[in-house]
């Protein structure tokens, strides 16, 4: 393992004014979002579009520093031929790929889940890294309700994230470490706070006990932030301040970057978030965004299929991503 150049590419992620596109929906995911277009989730469609996204020129070379694909993605190629990861490289972003197998039921658990794929992961990261990726994600997921999360729950899901993790860097490859506490249900932002708490710290002591070199590796976390039930919704100034605080608590400064998820929250707020925090500097990692739906949706909308509206999207995706890019250092203006 070369533990200058992993922290190298993980300081490239984060870099200031960019942030990620976590554009690694499983064909499942997909298909809801490409429903609510009215596209067909077929595989000429999911290429068209994914291309559409990566040949966005002014979005992909000033704003986007990676993207997260999907396994179908990265060996696909576009219309004209070129490897999709070839597009991603050539406007100066750096590839990744998703490589936990999503969730199953968690046994002896009611309500909760574990993250799989394990198994054979050290021979597909030295495949996708020959492809040319040189991060990867891997996603546990706590769900908050009434008696969960449970610690089994919490732990497990560590204990995965933390083996994941060291077959990354092992195989030169920077990990996104995600344990996403999600925000559905009508939880407070302090119960969020707390979950995510009990989350990070076990998260970060899995990684030690598994000699992960925390300089090697990104954390992509939710934000302390109310459940979308809930009937009192922090405003953006509180969830900055108890995401500041939280992830001052729990994460060690010898981590380069962090890398928020967005999660279900609306485009605006998201880059809202993003930016109130960099008013609380100064911050000992970097700080931006790995946005998934809070990136796409304005792009799916304006697309929505259409080879006509490939520039639509095209601009569409370009200013999420520059209004993202200025949240990151704090200059983003509503
Ligand atoms: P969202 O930003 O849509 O939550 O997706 C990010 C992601 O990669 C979730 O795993």
């Amino acid at each position: 393992m070369n533990l200058t150049e992993l922290n190298r590419v993980a300081t490239a992620m984060v870099a200031p004014g960019k942030g990620i596109l976590a554009a690694d929906e499983s064909s499942g995911t997909i298909k809801k979002r490409f429903d609510a277009i009215g596209v067909e989730s077929t595989e000429s469609n999911r290429r068209d579009y994914r291309e559409m996204l990566f040949r966005s020129r002014e979005a992909m070379s000033r704003y986007i520093s990676g993207v997260i694909l999907y396994d179908e993605t990265i060996w696909q190629d576009a219309k004209d031929g070129t490897p999709l990861v070839k597009l991603i490289e050539t406007s100066g972003a750096i590839p990744g790929i998703k490589v936990d197998e999503g969730t199953q039921a968690l046994p002896m658990c009611p309500g909760e889940t574990i993250t799989v794929g394990l198994d054979k992961l050290a021979d597909r990261l030295k495949k996708y890294y020959e492809r040319g990726a040189r991060f990867a994600k891997w996603r546990a997921v706590i769900d908050i309700g009434s008696g969960i999360p449970s610690m089994t729950a919490i732990s497990v899901n560590a204990h995965a994230l933390a083996r994941y993790a060291a077959l990354c860097q092992a195989a030169q490859i920077v990990p996104i470490v995600e344990p996403e506490v999600l925000m559905d249900g009508d939880h407070d932002i302090d119960r969020c706070y707390e979950v995510t708490s009990r989350v990070l710290n076990k998260t970060f002591q899995e990684l030690r006990v598994q000699r992960v070199a925390l300089e090697g590796i990104v954390l992509k976390p939710n934000m302390a932030i109310s459940g979308k039930k809930c009937p009192s919704q922090a405003s953006v100034a509180e969830v900055a301040e108890k995401t500041i605080r939280l992830l001052k608590a729990c994460v060690p400064a010898a981590v380069p970057g962090i890398a928020f998820l967005s999660g279900g929250q609306s485009d605006e707020e998201a880059t809202a978030h993003l930016n109130a925090m960099h008013q609380l500097g100064p911050l000992p990692w970097g700080l931006t965004f790995s946005y998934g739906r809070a990136l796409q949706a304005a792009p799916q909308k304006a697309w929505s299929g259409r080879p006509e509206n490939v520039t639509a999207g095209q601009n569409a995706f370009s200013h999420r991503a520059r209004m993202n890019g200025l949240a990151s250092k704090g200059e983003w203006q509503s």
